[in-house]
């Protein structure tokens, strides 16, 4: 099938790749002259696992085509993708510019029928936009879909290839027929592709995130409830998840979710209930507690500095909102940074993917290390704010040659306490007991 993506972000670029990776002929359109080339030469512009292979592969055998020229991208198209931003506006609504703008500029082009799918995450009612843009500026048929998308970064090509379910709204039989065409070699195993109209399918994708949000969100609660009770948030997690109607994932504590999507969808759904005359309690609790949750390991070092932090010289260890990626959007460990910046600490960060993206926001505010070893040197204490595979299991002597005190506050759970007990450090993580040394 002849496909269009529209925009070569995070989304369309792994939509793009995927859908050319099962024999389709995908054109990817963006505007930003550069990244285009950059395309064109096999430069990925995203640091995504598995992906790269699949895009080199693609673009040798053909089917996978860059291009700034939106017209051309079209032309042939059956399907267009449209994987715009939909950045929150002043007012925390999702801004529909993007999208909205390249409905009509789509709109001046076509002269026969095409399938136009919103892939961004969008307000429940933006398919209606879209088709009112359509209607406004054209008179050739369109049918306008909503597919939201379910891709976690890190895994997204594994989630694209073999995702748990697709879901579809579109109220058209022919739109229908198309993407079932579209997405049946993603499905073999028997994984569903869920019909729904289009409003359904846009709160769809709201709810699953602002759900997976509140479950996690609700397991930091019990972590940080467990820290005053005494009890061990590993062992009640274990408990919790393995009852199979709660299920074990995202029931892991930390400091807090963060990212490209919880954060921004969880805030829209509660402004777009707001719309309807709904007070989504919920939700609002949801995003008081991680704002708190992100911090909170300060709430810990003040206390066990007694106050001041002000010249004292901290490791920081993962700056990303998450392993696997170099995004830092909504990252706890900006919020860290910031408040040990103010409190006057000092801070030498390392993170595998996501240095780059902190120097060019916060430039020579805090400093960065060649490797996870050399940002030990001399630090007062170690924090741990990503969960990064090579935190897990790092050289423990090394560790100690360089640290100035043993001293470790730990947001993502990383060590067996035992451990941290046997090797005489300070050990302050979330929900468990505090080790001291
Ligand atoms: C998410 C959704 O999972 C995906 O379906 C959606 O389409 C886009 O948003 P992503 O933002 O890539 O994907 O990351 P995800 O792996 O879901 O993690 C989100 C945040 O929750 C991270 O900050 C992570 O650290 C945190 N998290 C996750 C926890 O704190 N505990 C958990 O148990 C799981």
């Amino acid at each position: 099938m002849k496909i269009a993506v529209i925009g070569t972000g995070y989304v369309g670029l792994v939509t793009g790749t995927c859908l050319a990776e099962t024999g389709n002929n995908v054109t990817c359109v963006d505007i930003v002259e550069e990244k285009v080339q950059k395309m064109k030469e096999g430069v990925m512009p995203i640091y995504e696992p598995g992906l790269d292979i699949l895009f080199h592969r693609n673009i040798e055998q053909g089917r996978l085509k860059f291009t700034t020229n939106l017209a051309e991208a079209i032309k042939d198209a059956v399907i267009i993708f449209l994987a715009l931003p939909t950045p929150p506006g002043g007012d925390g609504r999702a801004d529909l510019s993007f999208v909205l703008g390249a409905a009509k500029d789509i709109a001046g082009i076509i002269d026969h029928y095409k399938v136009i799918v919103t892939k961004s995450t969008v307000p429940v009612g933006t398919a209606d936009k879209v088709k009112a843009v359509f209607k406004e500026h054209t008179s050739v048929e369109v049918d306008v879909v909503s597919n939201p998308e379910f891709l976690r970064e890190g895994v997204a090509v594994d989630d694209f290839m073999k995702p748990d379910r697709v879901v579809v709204g579109t109220s058209s039989e022919k739109a229908k027929a198309l993407m079932e065409e579209l997405y049946a070699p993603y499905v073999r195993s028997g994984n569903p592709i869920i019909f729904m109209d289009e409003r359904s399918s846009e709160l769809t994708k709201y709810a699953a995130n602002s759900f997976l949000a509140t479950k996690i969100t609700f397991m930091n609660e019990v972590a940080n409830l467990c820290e005053l009770v005494g009890a061990d948030v590993d062992m009640v997690r274990k408990g919790v998840g393995s009852d199979a109607r709660i299920g074990k994932r995202f029931l892991f504590p930390g400091i807090g979710y963060g990212g490209s999507c919880f954060p921004k969808d969880v805030q829209a759904l509660a402004l777009s209930a707001e719309e309807y005359n709904y007070d989504f309690k919920i939700l609002k609790s949801v995003m008081d507690v991680n704002q708190v949750q992100k911090i909170k390991i300060i709430e810990k070092m003040i206390s066990y500095y007694k106050g001041d932090l002000k010249g004292k010289k901290f490791a920081l260890w993962g700056l990303a909102f998450k392993p696997e990626t170099d995004d830092i959007r909504e990252a706890p460990a900006l919020y860290i940074i910031d408040e040990l910046l103010k409190a006057g600490a000092e801070i030498v960060a390392y993170d595998p993917e996501a240095m780059d993206n902190v120097e060019r926001l916060l430039g020579d505010k805090i400093s960065f290390a060649d490797n996870p070893y050399d940002a030990l040197q001399g630090a007062d204490a170690l924090i741990i704010a990503t969960e990064w595979q090579l935190f897990r299991n790092p050289d423990y002597e090394l560790m100690e040659q360089n640290l100035k005190y043993k001293v470790i506050f730990d947001g993502r759970n990383l060590y067996d306490l035992q451990k941290m007990i046997d090797l005489g450090y300070y050990y302050n993580s979330i929900g468990r007991k505090i080790i001291e040394a």
